[in-house]
């Protein structure tokens, strides 16, 4: 996620900033920078790719630079490049700014820009901030800034800076964190406490909707429609560390938390549920006919990814009626599969830098196949070389197991399969737009689940010294049972194991005693008195069951140990739900049994050697 920070103050605030940048690394980015207005002689940009660091060879230059913004960024619209780093100028050299979120009209903006004759330098959606506030400048409007702010659509944190007015920071929110530091004769603005605690622990918060015009006279809050705005100060009392992890104690279990957020980041401008579409721009070079005639589609990845990848089987398959397999990376490149023209290989990578699912691009594109990722790392390797894809907007991932890019993998390929099935003609236009609503929704019945996380605790608690587990699911949640253990093995140490319900009674029946606990994903679809049947079989040989179930499923809860109760949504797109329980439950357990959670024993969070 991108970070930000302004200072104004009566001394040099170049230092002030780069140390609140370095404040902000923990964010994860991939390039940062600086802007200044220096007395009498405008601004001073200053900008690299890679480490803030970097940007303390330019200290110099911010002398006499008396306000200033600068940027951590974490690349969504175009690559991590030096052009492409914050903060952006507009063409005539007044306005510069730094932002936080996606502006998700970009593409609309730039271009009836472009009519105007404006020149865009970057490829990033940012710049039309900076272009936008400019043009409304020239076309002569009292506030330029507000009138452009009117016309974004999407998340931002904006700060602001016009050369013609050096003596003001604007600071606009409209769905990004954003605060405002009261110092000593001085005042900060930044996305996150971090940036400004080594300076004051007095803030107030900015609402979404709001403006705030800071000077070194105080500030003034206003809405958009320009009405003032009062906000009481507050004290902050936490230290750097915890506001690092958002106040939880592990990054893992901040992540989960922001499952919501990073699965509205990754539907920005993608998902349109009133045209009962949706329009993933990075596969716009698939042409319409290729895909059409898809012969042979297979999906590869490692781990989670590779879990991801099992769902968007049954997706794909379901909705756009595409054969599809779905293969380890490992495995995939040192067979001689049959791929080739008029083949799809679709590489699913949360870093974009794991070697075995990058030889598998490359051996596939050898053998003459056509290739597109699904990474969340903007601007990675295999990002790069794949050329088309999908970038997931889940914002960096810092925990070694992957909980939001596994959501918004699977969220991903649903909108795939919506805007294949459309395209391939075998779903109605009726059918999209419910699948589309009902993902809209699908953050709010995260929040939901995550809400259960202390019931969740109190269950972990139950099982914490077991050494074994099963994990059933079936249909589209047997990937579900999968990815569960997978998190159990990884981060509390246990061994666990993901099986089809069914296949229970092919061999791992035997395993089932008193001392087995085995988690059942119990939630309505076809199957799911099937699965009833095997519950029963479980507790008939004494084993122990939580049950993840919908709401209000008393038959489920009266037959098993423990339930844990998810929101009622469409079974197909019921993984992205029923996961977070089984999510917690990991986190949890390893937390009880005191496991390093963020960076398990062996495991690394990018593995790019084979
Ligand atoms: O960066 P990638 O998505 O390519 O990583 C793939 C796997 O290494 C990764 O998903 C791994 O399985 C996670 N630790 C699981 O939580």
């Amino acid at each position: 996620m991108c970070g930000i920070i302004g200072v104004i103050a009566r001394r040099d605030v170049g230092a002030t900033l780069l140390e609140g940048l370095k404040n902000l690394e923990y964010r994860g980015y991939d390039s940062a920078g600086f802007a200044v207005i220096r007395d009498g002689d405008g601004f001073v940009v200053r900008k690299e790719v890679g480490r803030v660091g970097q940007l303390d060879q330019y200290l110099p230059d911010a002398a006499g630079g008396k306000i200033g913004i600068a940027h951590t960024r974490w690349a969504t619209h175009g690559p991590p490049t030096q052009i492409n780093a914050h903060p952006h100028l507009s063409n005539d050299g007044r306005f510069a700014i730094v932002h936080n979120g996606i502006i998700e009209n970009y593409a609309v903006l730039r271009e009836l820009l472009e009519k105007y004759g404006v020149r865009f330098v970057s490829q990033t959606d940012s710049e039309v901030v900076a272009q936008l506030i400019a043009h409304e400048a020239r076309n002569g409007a009292a506030d330029p800034i507000r009138e452009a702010v009117l016309r974004l659509e999407g998340t931002f944190g904006l700060l602001i800076l016009d050369r013609e007015n050096p003596n003001r920071l604007v600071a606009v929110r409209q769905g990004s964190p954003l605060l405002i530091g009261i110092g000593e004769g001085e005042y900060y603005a930044a996305s996150d406490a971090a940036a400004i605690l080594a300076h004051t622990r007095q803030v107030i918060y900015i609402d979404d909707g709001e403006i705030a015009e800071i000077t070194l006279d105080g500030f003034q809050t206003h809405t958009f429609a320009n009405e003032p705005v009062v906000h009481a100060p507050s004290r902050i009392d936490w230290e750097i560390e915890s506001i690092e992890k958002g106040g939880y104690p592990h990054f893992m279990l901040k992540e989960i938390m922001e499952q919501p957020q990073a699965l509205r980041n990754c539907f920005a401008g993608r998902l349109r549920p009133v045209e009962g579409t949706v329009r993933l721009g990075g596969i716009a070079p698939l042409e319409d006919d290729f895909i059409r005639r898809l012969g042979r589609l297979v999906i590869t990845g490692c781990g989670t990814a590779w879990h991801a990848g099992l769902v968007g089987e049954y997706l794909l398959e379901e909705l756009a009626r595409l054969s599809v397999e779905v293969e380890y990376a490992s495995e995939l490149r040192y067979r001689n599969p049959i791929l080739g023209y008029g083949d799809l290989l679709i590489a699913i990578s949360q870093s974009g830098e794991t070697a075995d699912t990058l030889a598998a691009l490359r051996e596939a594109r050898l053998r003459g196949a056509r290739v597109m990722g699904i990474c969340n790392v903007v601007g990675s390797t295999i990002a790069r070389e794949a050329g088309i894809g999908v970038y997931t907007h889940a914002g960096p991932e810092i925990g070694v197991a992957s909980t939001k890019a596994f959501v918004t993998q699977v969220a991903t390929l649903a909108m795939l399969a919506i805007q294949w099935g459309r395209l391939r003609g075998v779903l109605s236009h009726v059918d999209a737009t419910r699948l589309a609503e009902s993902l809209e929704q699908i953050p709010n019945h995260i929040a939901h689940a995550c809400g259960q996380s202390d019931t969740i605790r109190a269950i972990a608690e139950a099982y914490a010294d077991t050494s074994n587990a099963l994990y059933l699911g079936r249909g589209i949640n047997f990937p579900i049972a999968l990815e569960g253990a997978l998190k159990l093995k990884e981060i509390a140490y246990i061994h666990a194991e993901g099986y089809p319900a069914a296949e229970m009674k092919h061999g791992p029946i035997a395993l089932i005693d008193e001392r087995m606990p085995v988690v059942v994903i119990a939630t309505e679809d076809k199957i799911r008195d099937k699965i009833l049947s095997n519950i029963h079989e479980i507790r008939a040989r004494k084993g122990r069951v939580v049950a993840v179930a919908t709401e209000g499923d008393t038959a489920i809860a009266e037959n098993a140990s423990h339930v844990i109760y998810v929101p009622r949504v469409p079974p197909i797109l019921s993984p992205l739900v029923n996961v977070i329980p089984l999510q917690l439950l990991a986190y949890h357990a390893a937390a009880i049994r005191g496991c390093e959670i963020d960076k398990p024993r062996n495991l690394a969070k990018s593995v790019t050697v084979e």
